[in-house]
């Protein structure tokens, strides 16, 4: 087999073979092809797209270039949750132990990562004494007994996809659906689970701005869970404007222990709610999504939910007495209040620029060696449809540093008030089950 025949089939639009897709994935990730004839290909499949069949066998074979997770020594059916990521996205804080205590098993593989805020690891890390260096027998055996453990990304988890996104980072091939469906898939395939739900974000503070495309990517998604044996869904939703009311990380745990009191934000109740029963039924707790919900409703105002998180940070060596007082988490040294130059009612608060100035405080990582301040961030008072009076507080930022103009001038030109009267945002546009 010859690199060369491989990109001028799909040059020509031809369907790859199950053959060509192996010999290309492996031998890239061998380093046998140059990055030049990959770098080809990629952009014939950029161009001529790839078949349902082309996309699961690719998905498939970045799984098999690396480690596998093996849960199997986990009882019940594993579900596992990904967002493609948005601004203020506490989800997975929340759901872990919400689903968890409806008895769905959550082993839970998490990331650091770049962004406006940290990764659910570097949030859960405000808790002191929090941590994920665990073995993966320990990791087991806490799922088994508790429902829900967290542990640090593994080293080795889908290197052909590492090598293929650094390429097309550097080749304009970042933004085609087969490949931006494959690289997600294949990471959550690798991490073991047997179920999946995807949220997948649409709007100004999403990778995927456009709901058009928002869907297509969620479908193929989906397309190549079910192709490969994991039972998938998707919920597409909201991401024009932040989620729930807290950006940065320890200002996010705090509002996840809120929510898991049952006095979080609306929004983000109601999504985490959404995508938790649909974890409960795939992972057959329930027998309806609408039981499913009203049972983990019932969860977050009864205190289980709540007891349920207690007992994950325990049992990772976390201070619980933080999530009974969030007043001991990490706080930054001030808080300024943002107030209204006029009033009316807020149209739009653009996710992705209160991203960059959650960034600008020192909430996020630009690079993977930056340091992270667990403490500092934004906490929005208002949201889209919210009506305000001239002078009322917008938002409290939470800062380390002297001087925040910059970030005060940032956040106003973020947040648009109009004199007419805003409908807030769907926050559900779609679910995607096949
Ligand atoms: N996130 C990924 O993990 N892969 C992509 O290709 C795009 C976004
Ligand atoms: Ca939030």
């Amino acid at each position: 087999m010859r690199m060369y025949d491989i990109i001028e089939n799909k040059r020509d639009g031809k369907e790859l073979t199950d053959e060509e897709i192996q010999f290309f994935i492996n031998g890239y990730t061998k380093g046998d092809i140059p990055d030049y004839q990959v770098s080809a290909l990629l952009m014939a499949i950029y161009f001529q797209d790839m078949t349902e069949k082309e996309r699961a066998i690719l998905t498939t074979v970045m799984v098999q270039s690396g480690d596998q997770i093996d849960l199997s020594e986990i009882s019940g059916i594993k579900v596992d949750k990904h967002s493609t990521g948005g601004v203020g996205d506490t989800t997975t804080l929340i759901l872990a132990p919400l689903v968890a205590s409806l008895g769905v098993p959550v082993a839970k593989m998490s990331g650091r990562g770049l962004g406006h805020t940290g990764g659910t690891i570097d949030k859960l890390e405000s808790v002191p004494g929090f941590h994920v260096e665990i073995t993966n027998d320990e990791f087991i055996s806490l799922v088994n007994q508790n429902k829900v453990a967290v542990i640090g990304q593994s080293g080795n988890l889908t290197p052909a996809d590492k090598k293929l996104y650094s390429l097309r980072d550097v080749t304009a091939t970042v933004n085609s659906i087969p490949l931006i469906a494959s690289s997600i898939m294949s990471k959550k395939i690798a991490a073991g689970a047997d179920a999946i739900v995807l949220d997948v974000k649409t709007g100004a503070g999403a990778f995927m701005k456009d709901l058009n495309d928002a869907k297509e990517l969620a479908k193929a998604m989906v397309s190549i869970g079910n192709h490969v044996g994991r039972k998938t869904m998707a919920v597409i939703s909201d991401m024009s404007q932040p989620l729930g009311n807290a950006i940065g990380n320890a200002l996010e745990v705090k509002e996840a222990i809120e929510t898991l009191q049952g006095k979080g934000p609306e929004d983000l109740t109601e999504l985490c709610l959404t995508l938790g029963s649909q974890m409960v039924v795939l992972g057959n707790k329930a027998n309806s999504l609408d039981e499913a919900k009203a049972r983990l409703e019932e969860n977050l105002h009864n205190g289980k939910a709540f007891e349920q998180f207690k007992t994950f940070l325990r049992s990772q060596g976390g201070d619980i007495s933080v999530a009974e007082d969030p007043t001991l988490l990490p706080k930054a040294s001030k808080m300024v209040e943002l107030p209204a130059k006029k009033g009316g009612t807020v149209a739009s608060i653009i996710a992705d620029q209160i991203g960059s100035a959650a960034m600008m405080l020192g909430a996020g990582r630009a690079t993977k060696e930056s340091e992270i301040d667990l403490a500092v961030g934004i906490v929005l008072h208002k949201k889209v449809g919210d009506k305000v009076e001239i002078g009322e507080p917008l938002l409290t930022i939470h800062a380390n540093q002297s001087d925040i103009q910059e970030v005060q001038n940032k956040l106003y030109e973020s947040i648009e008030i109009v004199e007419s009267s805003v409908k807030a945002p769907l926050l559900v546009h779609e679910i995607i089950t096949e």
